[in-house]
């Protein structure tokens, strides 16, 4: 399995777990979420330890959750409270609790040593939080390795052919793209001058009908984090990679990748914005086009997952607009291997 498991995973949006118990695998351990009366999230292992039910078929009550098969009884903790057939609880009947913390609109999910569990190692997500802001975003079931879904974030090369009607344009291929380590990150950096906006672009520009400076800056947050600063700008207004956050029609691309499997994952996608947040409408029409280009890329990945397991013993090339995922891939390896 190749999954680094004492690091932080999206387990869900926050928005999606609440009284209804929630299942979820999570590199190959399945957790079962819920809220209790305060709000705060539980995380357990998904299986009752009695006929191994998954736990997220049960019911909520108070802070505790019933097995729906015979109604055994777990506080948040996974202590047994009650037991089948009126038996006096066991202390040794019970289901691992997994640490758990809600920032950013995201439940955080521990799998590995508990111990080791520090909301500090948290990625930096503060677009999520900043006055101003606001973000939108989805959840996609994919069944791909993770790891494709991470090199597709790292070459953006790809939109010229997967997103043509939307993000896409022949010009990303005219400029080169700069890759490098910094604070534990990989960054994939493109810089686009006095090119045609892109179709979904042109919708922001209103009435605007020049040429645009545009960007894309690709984070690569380990495990499974990237995000993506991406934007124009009118040529007129002269911006620079260096001072290109001073743009109107700007954004940040959020993707979350956790695995369930090695050969499935969880894709949460999304991205923070700035503009038209008190718009309702236009904000859920932008998150829904935005939906709809992933879902280009999902059609991509699972059908090369497909032939990856059709050809194993193939292996995948890196030219130079890879270079941003195989420097993802080094500095995950290296965290797997760690481990
Ligand atoms: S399987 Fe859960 S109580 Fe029996
Ligand atoms: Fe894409």
């Amino acid at each position: 399995m190749h999954f680094a498991r004492n690091q932080w995973y999206v387990a869900a949006w926050s928005a999606d777990v609440g009284r209804e118990p929630l299942g979820r695998i999570i590199c190959n351990e399945p957790v079962v979420l819920y809220r209790m009366m305060s709000g705060e999230v539980v995380a357990l292992e998904d299986i009752c330890p009695h006929r191994l039910l998954p736990l997220s078929m049960g019911l909520v009550e108070g802070d505790d959750i019933r097995c729906r098969y015979h109604g055994l009884l777990l506080d948040s903790g996974g202590r047994c409270r009650e037991m089948p057939g009126g038996d006096a609880p066991n202390a040794a009947v019970k289901v691992p609790p997994y640490a758990v913390t809600e920032r950013y609109g995201f439940i955080w999910v521990w799998i590995g040593d508990q111990a080791l569990a520090d909301p500090a190692r948290l990625p930096n997500l503060w677009m999520n939080e900043a006055e101003g802001w606001r973000v939108g975003g989805g959840t996609y079931h994919v069944k791909c390795d993770y790891r494709l879904i991470i090199d597709n974030l790292m070459d953006l090369s790809h939109e010229t052919y997967v997103h043509s009607t939307s993000v896409g344009q022949k010009e990303l291929h005219d400029f080169p793209i700069e890759t490098r380590v910094e604070d534990a990150r990989v960054i994939t950096s493109r810089w686009m001058p006095d090119v045609t906006p892109p179709p979904l672009y042109k919708l922001s520009l209103g009435d605007y009908a020049g040429n645009v400076d545009r960007w894309q800056i690709c984070y690569y947050l380990p495990p499974a984090g990237v995000i993506i600063d991406v934007g124009v700008a009118p040529v007129a207004e002269g911006l620079t990679l260096e001072d290109h956050d001073a743009a109107e029609i700007r954004s940040f691309v959020l993707d979350f990748i956790t695995p369930e499997t090695d050969r499935t994952c969880h894709y949460f996608w999304g991205s923070a914005r700035t503009r038209d947040i008190d718009n309702e409408a236009l904000f859920a029409e932008m998150t829904q086009r935005q939906g709809a280009v992933f879902l280009e890329d999902v059609e991509v990945l699972e059908a090369q997952q497909r032939m990856i397991d059709h050809c194993p013993d193939r292996k995948l090339r890196a030219f130079k607009v890879d270079s941003g995922g195989v420097r993802a891939r080094l500095m995950l390896d290296k965290l797997v291997s760690a481990e």
